[in-house]
Order: structure tokens, then sequence, then C-alpha cells
């Protein structure tokens, strides 16, 4: 017999062998074909030698127990070759299961990370003991990448925590907890401290079940809760399909739906044939496009922007010890507490003690709430405000390594700012702003170290917001903008740099999606279905609701500026059809956004939004007046989508990767789509079926719509964009 590699057999003179997950050559092992052969290998073995055999460990010789399925594999997966993978799917099936039914205990000692193909070998053990390893998780986060647990975590989850509690604990969210948090929900039954502990711990269970077999492998079993067959249960199942639709808006994730299927279809048949149904809608996801396009995001894009594939190389790495924000209102306190909590001492400066003291006191809420919800320790959140020092002083500013700038939005009191600090921080000190809307350029003449000046662009809420916009001025040099970018890595942010022009990347192109909605309010179009549009198509915020918030003046200023400056470049200035829509709410209806207490929507006296304002009806509707649904929802997307092209022509952005997480991170495009471009890269008929869409857009609704050069010419090709 071949002896297998990727799981090797160490058997001791007791009778228990533990079976060591270690795929030579790899930093984690994934389920990939040398383990596919092995675990066939494996369970061979297991069954020739099952007399001299008293209980099975399965353990793992990495960092993590074992990491899930190969990415890099199941992205390849075709419809053509979607038969392929079925049979591999069930073969891996196959294996586990002649495992688990060996009449022998099979404990999972789990050292690290079991996170989807992971945790469904754990599953397949009839005991599993976790580590409390920092960091490690546990959990199916398949749905989260549009993909389902194929290797029997859906069978098996619903027969361990029944349909209910497998749905919502664990397939549905893709939750990914820590082992104490595991064992809390039922998904590991022990925890261990130590590896000796923990491999204590599976010892003593195969001592105490000689003969172990799974619940559901016994004489009796019944799904706990119950199963469809109930009528007390069939009662509460139409409840799932509700909370499917909270879950997605309706926008089109596959992933949730065939999850559900799975769970309750296979809860109605036997074990194999449940493992037959659940292989099938894996297949079916992962041989589809939306799992292409997360995959591709969510692993691939985000690991290449993590890495650092857009920092400048060769420039050594760089922590910030002391950082000064300067400005404590809304960005400034929320740009305070992020670097605090990643242990960087902040100076908070505002003009005056009592501004910044209030601006400290928005880390004091978010710590009081973390410290109630279990979330952190007091004597953490103690040391997170003790970091931070509110003044009014610049003197306090001394020996401060990097400064963060978010005064309010007037390029003169920027200047002033910077003037009055630049001498006294270090030397040699990062300079930010976080500006959202002026040139980089241009605010780094105000500094005598242009070469040290660059945009950080936060997102607010900034402590949940996960992304920074990193923003190269032209005179930036790569000493800061690999400072920056580490500096947003040390704070455990996602950075994004693109080059400097007017709105950026993010402001530029969410622009182009509340534009879109606007402009067909100002058609005709049922407002409603203006926003229903926008859910649908998978935008976390609805389109009018989002202009409410941000204000209808915002676009006007920021339109008045644009125009002045395409006008001195010697440009002319193409109306969008939204302006006139905006400028009448603002100027006939006085009508601003949620701040001035009235927008597209009502608001009451708190600010809490009511209905659709019903005068929108009245002064824009054209009762009757339809423009197909798909169409409502493709000029939003492909609006964000053909800029995004310019933005690449132009040179503001230079890499695909960055604006795929930029878009999703960022502005909430849809993460179905896999970001930006990749929607672009997956639209059906790919780039010359997205060219000929664009072009019957540009037809019916404007020229704006109009492919990019750069997108037919890539189109022709026959090219991708990441090519
Ligand atoms: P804000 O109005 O909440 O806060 C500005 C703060 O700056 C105030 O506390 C003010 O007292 C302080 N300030 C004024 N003069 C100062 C001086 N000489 N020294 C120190 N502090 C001074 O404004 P917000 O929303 O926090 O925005 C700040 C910056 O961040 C702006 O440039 C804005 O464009 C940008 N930004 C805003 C975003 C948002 O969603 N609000 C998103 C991204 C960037």
């Amino acid at each position: 017999m071949t002896e297998s590699t990727t799981i090797r057999w160490e058997q001791d003179d007791t009778g228990v062998v533990t079976l060591v997950l270690d795929d030579p050559g790899q930093s984690a092992n994934t389920m990939n074909r040398a383990f596919a052969a092995s675990l066939a290998a494996t369970a061979d073995r297991l069954e020739a030698e099952k007399d001299s055999v008293r209980g099975v460990v399965v353990t793992s010789a990495k960092k993590t127990f074992f990491a899930g399925g190969d990415l890099r594999d199941l992205i390849r997966i075709t419809p053509e070759t979607a038969g392929e993978a079925l049979e591999s799917s069930l073969a891996i099936k196959r294996n586990l299961r002649r495992i688990e039914t060996l009449g022998k205990p099979v404990v999972a000692a789990i050292n690290g990370a079991a996170l989807g193909g992971g945790y469904e070998i754990a599953l397949a053990c009839h005991h599993r003991v976790a580590l409390d390893a920092p960091g490690s998780k546990i959990g199916c986060p398949e749905v989260t990448l549009g993909l389902l647990p194929g290797g029997g975590g859906v069978v098996r989850t619903v027969r361990m925590l029944g349909i209910a509690d497998a749905l919502l604990k664990v397939l549905l969210q893709g939750t990914q907890y820590s082992p104490r948090r595991a064992r809390e929900n039922g998904l590991v039954d022990e925890v261990a401290d130590t590896p000796e502990e923990m491999l204590a711990k599976a010892r003593a269970f195969i001592d105490a079940h000689p003969e172990s077999q799974q619940p559901w492998d016994r004489p009796g079993y019944r799904i706990p809760g119950g199963t469809p067959a109930n009528p007390k249960f069939a009662a509460n199942l139409p409840a799932f399909p509700a909370n499917l639709r909270k879950q997605t808006n309706g926008a089109p994730y596959p992933a949730p739906r065939n999850i559900l299927a799975a769970a309750v279809e296979g809860s109605q048949v036997d074990f194999e044939t449940a493992q037959v149904i659940e292989a099938r809608y894996f297949v079916e996801l992962a041989a589809g496009q939306t799992a292409k396009n997360m995959i591709q995001a969510f692993f691939f894009d985000l690991q290449a922007v993590n890495s650092g594939a857009s920092r400048p190389q060769g420039v050594p790495p760089r922590q910030v010890r002391r950082v000064a924000v300067l400005g404590a209102g809304m960005m400034g306190a929320g740009i305070a507490y992020s670097c605090a909590r990643a242990g960087i001492d902040v100076v908070l400066k505002d003009v005056s003690e009592e501004a910044a003291a209030r601006g400290k006191g928005y880390s004091e809420k978010l710590c009081a709430k973390a410290v109630a919800r279990g979330r952190t320790t007091q004597e953490k959140a103690d040391a997170l405000l003790a970091r931070i020092i509110p003044t009014a002083d610049p003197a306090d500013l001394t020996g401060c390594d990097a400064v963060i700038e978010a005064v309010f939005e007037d390029p003169a009191l920027k200047h002033k700012v910077f003037q009055e600090v630049q001498h006294v921080v270090a030397p040699d000190a990062l300079l930010c702003s976080n500006t959202s809307t002026l040139p980089i350029t241009t605010l780094a003449e105000g500094v005598e170290r242009q070469a040290d000046f660059i945009g950080l662009h936060f997102f607010s809420p900034v402590d949940k917001m996960p992304l920074v916009e990193i923003i190269k001025g032209e005179r930036t040099g790569d000493e800061a903008l690999a400072r920056a970018f580490d500096l947003v890595r040390q704070i455990r942010k996602t950075p994004i740099v693109v080059n400097d022009s007017r709105g950026f990347f993010t402001s530029r192109v969410i622009g182009h999606f509340i534009n879109e909605g606007v402009a067909m309010v100002g058609e005709g179009v049922e407002p409603a279905s203006v926003e229903q549009a926008a859910a649908q198509a998978g935008y976390p915020a609805k389109v009018l609701s989002l202009m409410d918030e941000l204000t209808l003046t915002l676009p006007r200023k920021i339109r008045k500026e644009t125009r002045q400056a395409v006008e001195e470049a010697g440009g002319t200035w193409e109306a969008h059809p939204a302006e006139a829509v905006i400028d009448r709410m603002v100027d006939e209806f006085g009508r601003t956004g949620r701040s001035g207490g009235a927008g597209f929507y009502d608001y009451d006296d708190n600010g809490g939004r009511g209905p659709l304002w019903p005068g929108l009806r009245e002064h824009f509707t054209r009762p009757g007046h339809e423009i197909p649904f798909r169409d409502m929802q493709e000029r939003m997307l492909f609006s964000e989508a053909l800029d995004t092209v310019r933005l690449l022509e132009e040179g503001v952005l230079t890499s695909v990767a960055d604006a795929n997480i930029g878009s999703i991170l960022g502005i909430g495009f849809p993460g179905w789509t896999g970001g930006v471009l990749q929607y672009v890269n997956g639209y059906e008929g790919g780039l010359p079926g997205f060219v000929a869409r664009a072009r019957e857009l540009a037809e019916r609704y404007g020229d704006r719509f109009t492919p990019p050069a750069l997108l037919v010419e890539k189109a022709e090709k026959g090219e991708r964009f990441g090519d």
C-alpha cells in the first residue's frame, strides 16, 4: 500500500492512530487532489488494519488545522467540467464517510483554524476538541464566497444541530467562531488550553467510547427540532425564505438559496441521498458566475491588496508610534479611535480643549459599548482611552511621526493647520489629509515637505468601514506612499492606492450611481421603483436615501468646483440630467436632505426617516412611465463600471484588484459582482457582451453609457480586466 503523503499515519503501541494533516510544501492544508488521494488511501488502510486500530485522532502539523477547499481549483469549475467536479466532491464525501462509519472512535483535535472544508473534516469525526489558540476560527464561511459547504457540512450540521440552528448559526451567515464561542453554539464539544490537554481529551474520548458511532447512524435517530415532515415544524418553514430575502435584499446571491434547499431537502431523505443533494447544489454554485466573482474579490483580490501589491517595493516597513489627528469632528474622532485601538498614541487636536474632549468622548462611547457587549475588557478599554490625549495646544504634537488632518473641507484652513504643526511634529513626519474632495497636489503646496504629503481618505463611520483610499499627489514620494500603506495596515484596514484626481476613485464613482438614480426620478419613474431597483441590484443603501444622507447641497458644491476646473482647463461642461432634479429639489422645494429635515424622504423631528416625499409623484412622476427593471439596475451598475474604466484610462487607478476591493468595501458596489471591474469581466458574454449592452443603454439613455476606448479595445482583443 502506498503511504499517503498529505495525511501522515502515526500509530502508538496502544492502537491509537493519529492522522496528521500535513500537506508537504504547502503552508496550509487544502482539499486539493493530493489530499483527495491521501484520504482515499487512508480510508483503505484504516479498513484493512481495522483490527489493530483502537481509535483515531485527526489533527494537523500546520498552524491552521485545515484551510478548506482549494480556491484555485474551485474557481476553474465550469458548467462543462461540473460533472467531473461532482465526482470528486462525492469521492471525498464517500471517503470521509468510510472513516466515520469504521466502527472506531474518531476525534478531531482542532489545533488551529478549521474553516469550511477544515470544519467539515471535524464534523465527520465523532467528537471535536478545539485548542483555544489565539485568532483560531471555526465555522463554514462558504456563503461569503458564494458557495455552500460541499464536504458534508450541510448534511452533518443539520443532523447535529437541527435545521434551524444549522442554517442560522452556521450556514447562512458563515459566522466564524472563536473556539469558546464554537463550543457555546454546539459546533465543537470541548475546548482545551494547551495542545497537550487537547490530545489528552481526544484520547480520553477514545478510551470512553470504544465503538463510537455518529448520532445519525444510531437506530431511531431523529433530526433535532424536527423536519418538514412534522406539521409543527413545517408551519415554521415559511419564515426561512423571508429570512433569506432579508439577508440578500432580493439581490442575486444564489448561495443562501441553495443552502436552504440542500438543508431542507436533505433533511427528508437518508444520509447518503442527502450527501448527493448537497453535492449537486454545491457544484451548481461552483460552476456559476457569482461564486467566481466572490472568490476573485474576497479571496484573491483582497489578498493582493492587503499584501502590498500597490505598495512601492524596497521601502523598509515602518510603524507609527504617535499620531497627530487634527480636527476632532466626526472623522477625526473616528480616526483617533481606530489608531488608539491599534496601539498607537494619539494626540487629538481641535480649536478648543472642549471640542477635542468631545472628540475623545466618541471613543469613550464606543469603548463603553464594547465592554457592555463583552467584546473587550474594561482594562483594554481603559488602556485604549489612555492613549488618546485631547488638546488645543499645537505644542503637544511634539514627536508625532504622522499627522492626519480632518478639519473642515476648506483648503485655506487645511493650509493653515499644516503650517501650524509642520515644524512641531517630528522632522520627517508623514503628512496626511483626509480630504474627501480637494486635490492632494494643491493641498501639498501648503507644506514645505511636499514629498511627505499624501491623501488618506477614510470612510464614515471610521470604526466600522474597512477601507482607506490612499491618494498619491504629483509630488508624493514613494517613501511616503509606503509609510501611508503601512499605517493603514497597522490600524488593520485595507488600503487601496490611487493617483490624484478630483473625487479620487471612490467619490467620483459613487457620484455616478447617485446621479443615475436621481436622473430616473427626473425622467418620471416612480421613486419607489428606483429604490427597489437599487436594493435588488444588491446595493446596501437605496439610492435616494443615500442622496439624502449625503445632502443635496454636496453634489451642487462639487459640481460648481468641478465645472470651474473643467472650464478653466478649456473644456466644456456636460450637464448630467440629475442636476436639474437636484436644483429643483433645493431651490424650488427647499429639500436639502436628511440634515435639513426634508429631502427625497420626509423626516421626523429626530431625523428618523419617514416615507418618500409624496411631492415627488406630484412634481416628477409621469404615471405609467416605466422603463424595464433590468435597465434601471444596470444603469446604476454600468454608470459606475464605465467610469471606473475611464479612471484606468486616465491613470488614476492602476490596479484592477484595488478597483474591485475599493468599490465593494468603500462605496457599496454589490458584493455578488466581485467588484466593479469583475462585474465587467463576469457580465453575460464577457467584455463583448458588456460593450454591446453599454451601447444599447447609450442609445436609450444618453452618451454617458458609450463604452470607453480601453473597454472596446480589450473586448476586441478577447482580454479581461486583470489579465
Ligand atoms: P466635522 O465638521 O465633523 O469636523 C471638523 C472638525 O475640525 C471640527 O471639530 C472643527 O472644530 C475642527 N477644526 C476646525 N478648525 C480647526 C483647527 N484650526 N484646528 C483643529 N481643528 C479644527 O467634519 P468631518 O465630517 O469630520 O470632516 C473632516 C474632513 O474629513 C473634511 O475634510 C471632510 O471632507 C473629510 N471627510 C469627511 C467624510 C464624511 O463622511 N463626513 C468622509 C471622508 C472625508
